[in-house]
């Protein structure tokens, strides 16, 4: 847990990484800001060594602001502690729907991590960021994990062509790709099987059913039949199982249960005759979003992980699969924030103070789809003390749209930049154009310099879909 101390001192500075020469030995989940967060000598919040001020001066509000330094060492953590605790192959493969774009693909690709992505649309992303960083189609194919509930025709033929595992999710899907497979007899797709596992999270606890109330993966009395399957369809190439259990997890039992659980279904499918020689455990590990939260280190997670893995299989006696991991969140929510400038100001006497600010529910909608709460500093004047509560709106037509209720904040002008932390995951990806609002850009940061990674809206790709009927202009 991070320690806030009481109100009589509490500034921004609070919120700073502690031990900054130790930066990438910290485990970025467990931080409120990216781990190169700075005060500089104007009282100025710096990331990356850009000062959040002249970011938005430059490249306008709202304004996404992704380091680069917090997202590598979240991805080398994860790949060296399962070299350090695991002693199979490993794998780290990135839930690209936390954010998917060019960059973020490119960033995370240099770390050598695989990629997870759920739809045509995340697959088309990775393979040409992969593509245009230079990685030849076999690579490709080998980086990328295709999941999702309902998969198309059309997608599985993309993931055929692209030649990346594809984690099958229900009869359905089985019986197509078989299908699909006997038309090109001359190869064999690769795939995974997602199944249900019964143990089910809800972040700070969670439970083990027989069955669960899931729209994902086989139910694991479909496993044996689904098997069978497998043996009599020489196309599909099952490597192995995969199962995801949940978001946002504090615990690390649930994981270790989980690793027991899918390596007794390994050792039974091993018994039907097929190879199984992968296990994906999915993602799941939370990260710190308030002072409160209180996550394992990505250290402690994959120790935990690596050591319940291990001991499954040496009491099933089964060789060491290739463990894979596929985390989303806990790799990229840390690494950055989303600037905002300050606008309007709404005071009701004894009831709230509402500050709005120049996005909200469009750039950011976990507040008012999940309540997620959100911690926040004013970027320009980050030693001023915090002396106001004040609930922080965003600019839309609903009022719902509040992205944080009964903020601390320093007395806020307009024009003030906010800065609202852990934005990386599931903000750019979960954006709306709601109310029309132009969605925002993002920088990389990096050493003092900001790279755009994603240009701001403009109103003309608002209209860019819309068709007028011709009927109407005559
Ligand atoms: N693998 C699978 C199959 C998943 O469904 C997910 C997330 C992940 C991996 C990555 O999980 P993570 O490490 O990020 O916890 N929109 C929600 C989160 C939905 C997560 C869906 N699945 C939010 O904003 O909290």
């Amino acid at each position: 847990m991070i320690a806030i101390p009481t109100k009589s001192s509490h500034t921004g500075q609070d919120y700073l990484p502690k031990n900054v020469t130790e930066t990438t030995k910290r485990s970025p989940n467990q931080s409120l800001l990216p781990l190169t967060a700075k005060i500089n000598p104007h009282d100025h919040l710096e990331i990356g060594g850009c000062d959040l001020k002249t970011l938005v001066q430059q490249f306008g509000s709202p304004l996404y602001i992704l380091d680069e330094t917090t997202l590598r060492t979240a991805c080398q953590q994860y790949r060296d502690n399962f070299k350090t605790y695991y002693q199979g192959e490993s794998q780290v493969i990135y839930a690209s729907k936390a954010w998917s774009c060019l960059a973020v693909v490119g960033v995370i690709a240099k770390e050598n991590l695989g990629f997870d992505v759920v739809s045509g649309g995340e697959l088309y992303t990775t393979q040409k960021a992969l593509s245009q960083l230079g990685y030849s189609c076999q690579e490709i194919a080998q980086k990328i994990y295709f999941h999702g509930n309902n998969k198309s025709v059309v997608e599985l033929e993309q993931a055929i062509e692209v030649g990346c595992t594809i984690i099958v999710d229900n009869w359905l899907e089985l019986e197509t790709l078989a299908q699909l497979g006997n038309s090109s007899p001359n190869r064999t797709i690769p795939i995974l099987i997602r199944l249900t596992p019964g143990i089910e999270c809800h972040t700070h606890e969670y439970i083990r059913t027989g069955h669960l109330d899931s729209k994902f993966g086989f139910d694991p009395n479909q496993l044996e039949a689904v098997f069978t399957y497998l043996t009599e369809h020489k196309s599909l190439d099952c490597r192995g199982l995969h199962a995801h259990i949940g978001s946002q997890i504090f615990e690390k039992q649930p994981h270790q249960d989980l690793a027991g659980v899918l390596v007794e279904w390994l050792k039974i499918g091993q018994e039907y005759g097929l190879t199984l020689p992968e296990l994906n455990i999915g993602g799941g590990l939370g990260i710190c979003y308030t002072e409160e939260d209180d996550p394992p280190s990505i250290e402690e997670w994959v120790k935990a992980v690596s050591e319940a893995v291990m001991k499954a299989c040496k009491r099933s006696e089964i060789p060491l699969p290739k463990l894979i991991a596929e985390p989303g969140r806990s790799l990229i929510g840390s690494a950055c924030v989303t600037a905002y400038t300050v606008g309007s100001r709404k005071e009701i006497p004894e009831i709230r103070t509402y500050i709005a600010v120049d996005g909200g529910m469009s750039d950011n909608p976990r507040p008012i789809t999940y309540q997620s709460a959100y911690r926040v500093v004013l970027g320009n004047k980050m030693s001023a003390e915090i002396n106001e509560t004040v609930t922080v709106a965003g600019k839309h037509c609903e009022s719902g749209d509040i992205l944080i209720k009964d903020a601390q904040l320093p007395q806020t002008h307009p024009g003030d930049i906010l800065v609202i932390m852990g934005t990386g995951a599931y903000n750019y990806s979960m954006a709306s154009n709601y109310n029309r609002l132009p969605r925002p850009a993002a920088v990389l940061v990096h050493n003092g310099e900001a790279n755009l990674i994603l240009r701001r809206e403009s109103y003309d790709d608002l209209i860019r879909q819309d068709c007028l009927p011709q009927k109407l202009l005559s």
